[in-house]
């Protein structure tokens, strides 16, 4: 299969994608958090296309993605008043909300689970596509399962390429991580996957907001199920650090001269860092390859660039990635969750 690029929205574009998804082909689309691999959500067929051009387990559900909020009473059974509130809050955005399903929405499609995962994507062209297609697109992360999402058009060709009619080119996603998922009880609202919409701000639509057991002790199983899969894992073995920029510099000055001169070594750290590493290392490596995130806002950068830095040492081949981490408040939460699981739970506190 030719794998088409597209990247100009114009309206007989935006039908032809629409077009595509309605009769059961699969279209990568651009999301504001990550790519996402879209079917038509209503199509048993087009679902199981998505579990095999992922190689992902069908006990691991997908999120329904849809262009109004409107959409949802057709697929879900009640819509509780907080549903209601978080909807208006924070959609179109990266909030996903798991809500009883309707009949019409197929198991295969929630892995046999009576919720199904809803998000109304604040992408303008993602969801003028899903309206185009008239139908709600289930999409998961567009990588091959295991790997590092795709924020961009080329980490999904670089997946996908021969597997999927067409890829929705927005540039790059701008907040990176996946959305937050949370599950609705009574006056309760549980996180299963943290994201981009933090514990806090969800706080201000009720104080009744909990995290998944599975979030704070090891050994509970997850209420999602995907968080139980090995994730965002880049080729190479990394560590994650916390503590100072002055710490971090040490502890990566000593592990490079306790290495092989050959060995290629990935680093994802602040500016701040960096400028104290490079004070400190003089010329004593040559294969060392840099990607920093901003001091200013550091979780929102470190978020945006992750996936890619990730990506990026796979393609350079390196052989260690030492990364600096952050505190996990806010959207650091979601944050060092991800790199928790890229680093294969590699955290080490300086
Ligand atoms: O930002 C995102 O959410 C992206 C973009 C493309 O929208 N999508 C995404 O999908 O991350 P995926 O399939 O990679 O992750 C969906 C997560 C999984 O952990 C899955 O187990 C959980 O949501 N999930 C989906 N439906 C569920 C359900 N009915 N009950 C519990 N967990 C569910
Ligand atoms: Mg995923």
């Amino acid at each position: 299969m030719d794998t088409k690029i597209i990247n100009d929205f114009t309206t007989d574009n935006i039908q032809w994608l629409g077009a595509l998804l309605k009769q059961g082909d699969l279209v990568a689309l651009p999301t504001e958090t990550v790519y996402g691999l879209g079917a038509n959500a209503l199509d048993v067929e087009a679902i199981k296309k998505i579990y095999l051009a992922k190689g992902r387990p069908s006990d691991n559900p997908l999120i329904l993605h849809i262009a109004d909020k409107e959409d949802i009473y057709s697929l879900v059974e009640t819509v509780p008043q907080i549903a209601n509130q978080l909807m208006d809050k924070f959609w179109p955005g990266p909030l996903t909300i798991i809500l009883p399903k309707k009949e019409i929405v197929p198991n295969e499609v929630t892995g046999g689970l009576p919720g199904v995962a809803l998000r109304c994507p604040d992408n303008e062209f993602c969801r003028a596509i899903i309206r185009a297609a008239g139908v709600p697109v289930a999409a998961p992360s567009a990588n091959i399962s295991g790997r590092p999402s795709p924020t961009t058009a080329e980490g999904v060709y670089n997946d996908m390429q021969g597997k999927i009619a067409a890829i929705a080119d927005d540039g790059s996603c701008k907040v990176g991580i996946e959305s937050t998922v949370v599950e609705i009880n009574d006056d309760t609202i549980t996180i299963l996957r943290p994201g981009a919409i933090t514990l806090e701000m969800l706080k201000e639509v009720t104080s009744k907001v909990y995290l998944d057991k599975f979030l704070i002790e090891d050994n509970t199983t997850p209420k999602a199920p995907g968080m139980k899969y090995k994730h965002y894992a880049p080729d190479a073995k990394m560590i994650t650090y916390v503590g100072s920029s002055a710490d971090i510099a040490k502890q990566i000055r000593d592990n490079i001269q306790n290495l092989d001169i050959d060995s290629k070594i990935g680093l994802l750290i602040s500016l701040k860092t960096k400028k104290i590493l490079e004070k400190n290392l003089g010329n004593i490596h040559k294969n060392i390859y840099i990607i920093t995130f901003d001091d200013y806002d550091s979780p929102k950068s470190l978020a945006k660039i992750l996936y890619e830095s990730l990506l990026k040492f796979n393609s350079l081949q390196v052989d260690y990635i030492w990364a600096e981490g952050l505190s996990s408040e806010g959207l650091g939460q979601a944050v060092m969750n991800r790199m928790d699981k890229a680093s294969s739970h590699q955290i080490i506190k300086l």
